[in-house]
């Protein structure tokens, strides 16, 4: 197939157009690092000529620093995907995969065990300031039990970020809907591995353990550590995208949890990692965020069942090959 990237000088976007080129796809890629632009209408007519899918990573990532990344945000994804949208609508080319994250659903899932399965709102500081920080039922203010989150979970952007990739997903289905196109959204968890952006305010916890470790500094554990995430390999990421360019899935917009299925705590990673870079210890300091959400852990399920797709990187794998992969 004839492959059009966006962002493919990007940390997942390379590893997306290695992964596609192995497997004999014919690629070409977009990016602003290499001067080419998805807002620039002239450049994508001219790239999207005889492609049949385009697999778009080109983003703003990260929580951002503060309300003043908002145009920021708005301008590169969601503009961005319009203009990207339109010229493929232009172009008659019929076939969309689409970075999305797990940060639309904003909370995990949880139950409680009068309430059965419940969305918590954010916590609140009182809680937090005083070191408890489990979300509580909505409706009786009990303590939970985390649970795996479905693709069918109601959303809940918290962050500018988060509002324009779920924006990406219903301009893709708009799109869709109206050109007769079909769009595959991939909602990857925490990606790391080789060529994972340095220690930034855009930057996921584990290039953060990894910044400071390389730096002789202990990793420091936000809240006491035991907050779960899904840490996915870039390299299973990049496979996902294969697989979902191979299965042609049918339909307006297909969503689909890109995760490892092997949940581990946020202190579980920063001790993975710093046993790997030979130490020093992390440090479990306390302090919170107030935008954080205590646990994401999605259900790999949709995508192992539809796609046949199921990560095949481990943990304790990664966190080796982590400890001295260069950054990107
Ligand atoms: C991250 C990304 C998000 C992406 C998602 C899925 C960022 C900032 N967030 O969300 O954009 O869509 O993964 O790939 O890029 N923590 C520490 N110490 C630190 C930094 C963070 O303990 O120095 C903790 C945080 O409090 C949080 C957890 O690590 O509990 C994860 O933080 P982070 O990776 O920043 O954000 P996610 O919410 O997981």
């Amino acid at each position: 197939m004839r492959v059009l990237i966006t962002g493919a000088a990007g940390f997942i976007g390379s590893h997306i157009a290695e992964t596609l080129e192995t497997a004999g796809h014919d690629i070409s890629g977009v990016d602003l690092r290499n001067g080419s632009d998805i807002r620039d209408a002239g450049v994508l007519d001219r790239s999207l000529e005889g492609v049949d899918v385009v697999v778009h990573q080109a983003a703003k990532v990260g929580i951002g620093v503060d309300v003043a990344d908002m145009p920021g945000y708005v301008a590169v994804n969601a503009y961005g995907t319009a203009v990207l949208l339109a010229a493929m609508a232009r172009c008659r080319v019929a076939r969309l995969v689409l970075a999305s994250s797990m940060v639309v659903y904003g909370e995990g899932a949880y139950d409680c065990a009068a309430h059965g399965r419940v969305r918590p709102g954010p916590r609140v500081v009182t809680d937090l300031s005083t070191g408890f920080f489990e979300p509580r039922c909505p409706y009786c203010a009990a303590g939970l039990t985390p649970a795996e989150i479905g693709e069918d979970a109601p959303t809940d952007p918290r962050s500018a970020y988060a509002t324009t990739k779920l924006a990406q997903e219903h301009l893709a289905a708009n799109w869709a809907r109206e050109t007769g196109g079909t769009a595959v959204a991939l909602r990857y968890h925490n990606v790391y591995g080789p060529r994972m952006p340095r220690d930034t305010p855009y930057s996921g916890v584990a290039a953060i353990f990894r910044s400071a470790l390389e730096a002789g500094r202990s990793p420091t554990v936000f809240e006491d550590g035991g907050q779960r995430r899904d840490f996915v390999h870039v390299r299973d990421v990049a496979r996902a995208n294969a697989v979902a360019l191979d299965a042609g899935v049918p339909g307006a917009l297909t969503v689909y949890n890109i995760a490892s299925g092997e949940p581990h705590t946020v202190g579980e990673l920063a001790a993975a990692l710093a046993t790997e870079c030979g130490g020093p210890e992390p440090v479990i300091t306390g302090e919170y965020r107030l935008g954080d959400v205590r646990h994401i852990v999605a259900s790999p399920d949709r995508a192992a069942g539809e796609l046949g797709f199921r990560a095949r990187i481990g943990f304790a794998d990664g966190m080796r090959e982590l400890a001295t992969a260069p950054f990107g």
